[in-house]
């Protein structure tokens, strides 16, 4: 595997940081996560101004406009055309002879930028299949800066441990009587009206601290009826549907919240619905032919 680090493409054996770098002693880093199909990144513009909200919340002092080049020359590097692009910026390390460990920094430090990509499925393969999976409520007790994309990822991976030990795929974060994400997506539910149609909400940004994702912003962008508000998670008992998206899984089905099924427990309507009409927009957006395809499968998370 071939990454990057630092301005260069050096395979993974060879890639080499400071045992002080504050990424590892701090979490003091922020990342994103991209996905490219046939070597093009998808929803670009989204990731590099997010990037950019993240680098300047942490003033970390590293360039976000180089992002998409970046991945893309990664991918091309690893001749891998359909694939998860990872890219971590550090506050760096210090420089020789200052405070090894410093919470203030003591003096200038230079950015660590880290990336490394992973094969994934092509666009055929991921819009011929949903993904689902089982969820475990657990308490929301991560930091109150959800929005940005920290490389400490302690209280995401804790709940994911906790959802993983009673039996479920994910875990689906509760603040209070409020749902806020799960772990590495965002929420949708599908809700009944008594006129018998059916209303779509997303925890919004403002009611609980959650990462701004991506998908779900083009989610909403591609379906304006999907309304942003708080959520309770009361509301998860009277759910037609319960779906997360993220850039790895698209619109994902999730299957039993606490061992109960969601509606039928098997993927319905509005989740097939949203996948298609993101599968079309990536499409769309990077030029890929549409084939002939058969009916989207289910995939067992
Ligand atoms: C906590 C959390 N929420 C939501 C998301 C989804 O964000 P995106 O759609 O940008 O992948 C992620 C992605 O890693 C995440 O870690």
């Amino acid at each position: 595997m071939i990454v990057y680090l630092n301005g260069e493409f050096v395979p993974v054996e060879e890639a080499r940081i400071s045992v002080l770098d504050r990424g590892f002693l701090f979490g003091d880093g922020v990342y994103e996560g991209l996905r490219t199909f046939a070597g093009r990144v998808y929803c670009g513009p989204k990731h590099v101004e997010r990037l950019a909200r993240g680098l300047a919340a942490t003033g970390i002092d590293a360039d976000a406009d180089s992002l998409e080049g970046l991945c893309e020359e990664l991918a091309r590097k690893n001749d891998l055309p359909d694939a998860f692009i990872y890219v971590q910026y550090t506050r760096g390390a210090p420089l020789p002879g200052a405070e090894p460990r410093s919470r203030i920094p003591d003096g200038p430090t230079r950015p660590t930028v880290f990336a490394m990509c992973v094969e994934q499925g092509s666009i055929d393969q991921c819009g011929s299949q949903i993904q689902t999976l089982r969820v475990q409520v657990c308490e929301d007790q991560r930091w109150l800066n959800g929005r940005i994309k920290s490389i400490s990822l302690l209280g995401n991976i804790m709940a994911a441990l906790e959802g993983h030990a009673a039996g479920a795929d994910e875990a689906l974060l509760a603040r209070g009587p409020l749902l806020a994400e799960a772990t590495s997506s965002n929420v949708i539910l599908a809700l009944p009206r008594a006129d018998g149609s059916t209303e779509l909400v997303t925890p919004s940004l403002d009611s609980v601290p959650i990462l701004a994702g991506v998908t779900r912003a083009r989610l909403l962008e591609l379906e304006p009826a999907i309304v942003e508000r708080a959520v309770g998670v009361d509301e998860l008992a009277s759910a037609s549907e319960v779906m997360v998206c993220g850039t790895t899984s698209f619109v994902s089905v999730v299957t039993h919240v606490d061992g109960r099924p969601v509606g039928d427990g098997v993927p319905g309507p509005e989740a097939l619905r949203l996948l298609e009409l993101y599968i079309n927009d990536i499409r769309r957006e990077l030029a890929l032919p549409d084939p002939a395809r058969p009916p989207v499968r289910v995939a067992h998370g």
